[in-house]
């Protein structure tokens, strides 16, 4: 499963990327919004830091715009992927990006027939969001479970990227399922490295390691 923070905060991409585990970022107008920075000049930092897949996402919402603000996004770098939401105009606006070689992350899905609809249009990504369905009392993964066995039907090529991560278990349950990616907030990676055993077994093995006297080095 590959795994992509969900920020524009640059300082935690650097520092995330520099564990060697980080895959891709995924941005949107609100992140953007957050960094208080241009978006031409985050998406250009966050792409030399990480060579995987960067998405940065089209705000216009007529096909003609949106294919303007693709284009010239993809233009900032060659890992960027562009993110258009699940519309209409998003889907026709992906299909031309995705023949011209451009890699598609549409956005905003919410059903598995819009998945399906993505990955006919030739999205790259499809971003089922599970944390904003389970907000409203739907079932989140059950969208995951549909959606991966949609696309194992009909040999897809579309990566299902779980978006909308808000804790741990749902990365686990994303992994379950075979979902190709997940995308989550700085501090559910950062919480995926935590056990308490590991720091209580780490710190007794430290105290019976001082009393040796020894140093390895
Ligand atoms: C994904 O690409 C989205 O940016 C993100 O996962 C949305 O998450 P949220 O529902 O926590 O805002």
């Amino acid at each position: 499963m590959k795994f992509f923070v969900d920020t524009a905060d640059v300082a935690e991409i650097r520092s995330l990327a520099g564990t060697g585990l980080l895959d891709g970022v995924t941005t949107n107008p609100s992140l953007i919004a957050k960094s208080g920075r241009k978006m031409s000049e985050v998406i250009a930092e966050i792409c030399a830091l990480v060579p995987g897949p960067v998405s940065a996402e089209v705000t216009a919402t007529d096909h003609e715009t949106m294919l303007k603000e693709g284009r010239y996004l993809r233009a900032i770098a060659p890992n960027v992927a562009v993110k258009v939401p699940l519309t209409e105009a998003g889907l026709r606006t992906c299909k031309v990006l995705a023949e011209e070689g451009t890699p598609v992350n549409v956005t905003l899905c919410f059903s598995a027939n819009q998945a399906l609809l993505a990955a006919k249009a030739g999205a790259a990504f499809i971003s089922p969001f599970v944390g904003r369905l389970d907000d409203i009392g739907q079932d989140g993964m059950g969208l995951i479970a549909d959606v991966v066995q949609i696309y194992r039907n009909y040999a897809f090529k579309t990566e299902v990227l779980v978006a909308s991560i808000r804790h741990p278990v749902h990365v686990l349950q994303a992994a379950r399922l075979g979902a190709h990616v997940g995308t989550m907030p700085p501090a559910v990676i950062r919480a995926l490295f935590r056990h308490p055993l590991t720091d209580k077994g780490l710190e007794a093995f430290l105290a019976d390691w001082a009393k040796t006297g020894q140093s390895i080095l």
